[in-house]
């Protein structure tokens, strides 16, 4: 099998992502980690860009081992210099330079000919090339770049030293059969090519980083340039996890590759790099998004729960999630609901299990995250009110700064409907005296506590309640993301209590 050299520009093209910025700190803890993920080589910054990347690439230098630890640098002599003086202190150090090939740049951006442009590579390299043994090139832009052209600049960057040929995708405009031929055509151009190795440098403005690097792969690259959550420049670089994952995941076509990424740690990685550069990764994010392990509709987690890969083509422990998650909403089945209640200990029978699932279907129809603490209101509530005396069939208040509370309550006993009407002092005074028109107990209201189950403005407010009538308390208790409806179905919960004493 051939080894593919992850090459991780996290912290270089990475952090070049508006916003983004990291301290050397911050750079070193994520260096750490890179390294316990298993990448092979770090571009850990440009060093003339400014002192803090300068810090930041020489002690990452000093401080990481395992990995090779790379600085970019322009074709200037300052910038090579810089790179190297960063670089000294490792046991690794490469060297990356870059210069544009396509005839957009260099007719825009340094109003220069193709030969002035081989002459400057050609000095940057050698010079580069005296200083550090590790020295990798890329044509920028080399998508957008005549064929005839950028294959006299790589044999000229391999003649003077360059052991890596990376292509860049710069302005993330090719497609990955474009990549392929690409790749193809410079292997079988470049006479002196079978001494390099061939990189690939994918940008994501399509969407196709990821496709294009994989396509690279199988045309001849053995070194991909990533980014731990795709972040980078624009719309990002092609993402760690996703080729990594690709790679793994589909060994029917790239069986003949492996890399050294210890793939549980790619959770912990993407984590790490989301909170310091402040990038929220998107919940649909492959590999890495919150929701890319969950499944909703009934019909996936029926199947799931049967066979897990009926919709799951990764093992979630593989990337360092310890387990796919059956997220219980308003799509959910009766099956994942049934698996989540017996995990957290509660056996119904068949009869409890339909009302406490009818409940839960009425309530994640209004709260869009369901947790374990709403289903195990939603399940006591249920057990308890099972063949109640007195049911709620609706209220209606009206309450506000300049009205008086006023309250309809609609009651069902033992089949026969019965309405109350009553003002209060707030709407839920009003409901109460509703409520005792109707069932005739004229009961005092000892203690009333509501709180919220969960957080967040939709959370399950439950109400616990204490009524007490000719010298008895019973206690009552409700739940419902309308506090209101909470509160009377803590009263009717006490009222039937009271019924049956
Ligand atoms: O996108 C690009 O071309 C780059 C180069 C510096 C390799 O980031
Ligand atoms: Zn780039």
């Amino acid at each position: 099998m051939e080894k593919i050299i992850i090459f991780d520009t996290t912290l270089r093209d990475g952090e070049q992502a508006p916003g983004a910025s990291l301290n050397p700190q911050q750079k070193l803890e994520i260096a750490f980690q890179l390294e316990k993920l298993g990448v092979d080589v770090i571009e850990a910054g440009f060093p003339i860009a400014s002192s803090g990347d300068f810090q930041a690439v020489s002690e990452i230098s000093r401080k990481i081992k395992k990995s090779a630890i790379c600085g970019l640098a322009r074709c200037l002599k300052p910038d090579i210099t810089a790179a190297h003086k960063a670089l000294k202190g490792g046991r690794h150090p490469r060297i990356h330079l870059f210069l544009a090939t396509s005839k957009i740049h260099l007719k825009y951006k340094f109003k220069k000919a193709e030969d002035e442009i081989l002459d400057l590579a050609r000095g940057a390299i050698k010079s580069a090339r005296k200083l550090c043994a590790d020295i990798e090139f890329s044509p920028e832009d080399a998508t957008r770049s005549e064929r005839e052209f950028i294959y006299r600049v790589i044999e000229m960057a391999i003649d003077e030293g360059a052991s890596t040929i990376n292509i860049p995708d710069t302005v993330g405009y090719s497609y990955p059969q474009e990549i392929y031929s690409l790749i193809t055509d410079i292997r079988n151009n470049v006479p002196n090519i079978d001494k390099a190795v061939i990189a690939i440098h994918c940008h994501d403005d399509l969407g196709l980083s990821t496709a294009n690097s994989l396509s690279a792969i199988l045309a001849g690259a053995r070194q991909v340039h990533c980014t731990v959550n795709g972040i980078g420049e624009r719309a990002g670089n092609a993402s760690l996890e996703e080729i990594v994952m690709a790679l793994k995941t589909r060994q029917d076509v790239f069986g003949d590759f492996f890399t050294q990424i210890n793939t549980k740690e790619i959770l912990r990685t993407s984590r790490l790099v989301s909170n310091l550069t402040d990038f929220l990764v998107p919940p649909n994010k492959a590999i890495v998004g919150r929701n890319a392990f969950r499944h909703e509709s009934g019909i996936h987690q029926d199947a799931v729960l049967k066979k897990r890969s009926t919709y799951e083509i990764m093992d979630p422990h593989d990337v360092g999630i310890s387990s796919s998650q059956l997220v219980l909403g308003k799509h959910s089945g009766r099956h994942a609901f049934s698996d989540r209640l017996k995990n957290m200990g509660f056996k119904l029978n068949e009869k409890q299990l339909n009302q406490a699932f009818m409940r839960f279907k009425d309530v994640a129809d209004k709260k869009k995250d369901i947790y374990n603490d709403d289903l195990r209101i939603i399940v006591e509530d249920e057990i308890r009110l099972i063949r109640p005396v007195w049911k709620l069939i609706s209220f209606e208040v009206s309450s506000g700064t300049k009205i008086k509370p006023h309250a309809q309550v609609v009651m069902d006993k033992k089949g026969k409907v019965l309405t109350g009407q009553s003002s209060g002092d707030g709407p839920v005074d009003a409901c109460f005296k509703a409520l005792d028109k109707i069932t005739n107990f004229k009961a005092r209201l000892e203690d009333f506590r509501l709180e919220a189950v969960t957080s967040g403005k939709d959370a399950l407010g439950q109400v616990s309640l204490k009524l007490n009538t000719r010298g008895s308390t019973v206690s009552g208790r409700g739940s419902s993301s309308d506090i209101v409806e909470a509160a009377v179905k803590a009263y009717i919960d006490a009222v039937n209590k009271l019924e049956t004493k």
